[in-house]
């Protein structure tokens, strides 16, 4: 299983903090924000890592990440984003680097309190399409929302002006190498992004989407500056990745 972590973007919502940095960059308590999605992949056996950056702050990731060896990766890939197509478009540039492989992908600003190991064994042994992780949430108007009726997901909305439900898709997807077929035929969205909420609506109509509720806290630390600051609150009370 290959790991792939999207860790461009301009971080617009952390303004003034991300002028002159990239927000992958920022400190979450005591480490740079990219650790937690890299010790993630690394605990639940990932260790062929592909880093997909952008903008201006890209040869910082090199200088802090080096080939790897501090997560115990045996191979860490980079990659560039150039301009802002959105996660989907971001995914693109893994198609060489996945191959025949299946992939886990991770938001770079997505940090966990457990793990993904439970998913990532299901997923390996899923024959067929992808997975997403849902967790309930107080803000469901600033994330992929899933509707679930009994336990079938019904359809999922990206930021919904009224939402219908407070189930978030997080950060964190599993798909088959059909993933880049699907991102071949999207459209971008009203904010001009290829949305990896279409491709997780596409596995949904084949029938081929299945999900786990995350165990533990989940924070998008670059939702907001005040889920940044929480991000680092919780961090160093509870810890993250943990077993
Ligand atoms: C992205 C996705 C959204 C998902 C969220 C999780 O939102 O588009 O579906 O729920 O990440 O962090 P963004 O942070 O790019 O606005």
């Amino acid at each position: 299983m290959k790991g792939i972590i999207l860790a461009g973007g301009l971080g617009t919502r952390l303004h003034p903090l991300t002028r002159i940095t990239n927000k992958h960059l920022l400190p979450v308590y005591d480490k740079p924000m990219i650790f937690y999605p890299i010790e993630m992949l690394a605990k639940a056996g990932v260790d062929d890592i592909m880093v997909i950056t952008g903008g201006s702050n890209s040869g910082d990731f090199l200088r802090l990440l080096g080939n790897g060896k501090q997560f115990g990766l045996k191979h860490l890939h980079y990659g560039y984003q150039e301009g802002e197509g959105g996660i989907a478009d971001a995914l693109k540039l893994c198609e060489d680097f996945v191959g025949d492989d299946k992939m886990i992908v991770a938001l770079g600003d997505n940090i966990i309190e457990r793990n993904i190991k439970q998913a990532a064994q299901e997923f390996k042994a899923q024959k067929k399409g992808a997975k997403i992780i849902l967790k309930e949430v107080d803000n469901p108007g600033e994330y992929g929302i899933a509707e679930v009726t009994g336990t079938k997901i019904t359809r999922i909305i990206e930021k919904p002006k009224n939402p219908k439900s407070n189930m978030a898709v997080i950060g964190i997807y599993f798909y088959p190498n059909d993933v880049f077929n699907i991102i071949k035929t999207l459209k971008p969205s009203g904010r001009g992004e290829l949305e990896i909420t279409d491709v997780n609506n596409a596995y949904l109509k084949r029938g081929l989407l299945t999900y786990n509720v995350l165990d533990g806290w989940w924070q998008d630390a670059g939702e907001s500056k005040d889920a940044l600051l929480e991000t680092n609150v919780f961090v160093k009370e509870h810890g993250a990745n943990k077993e």
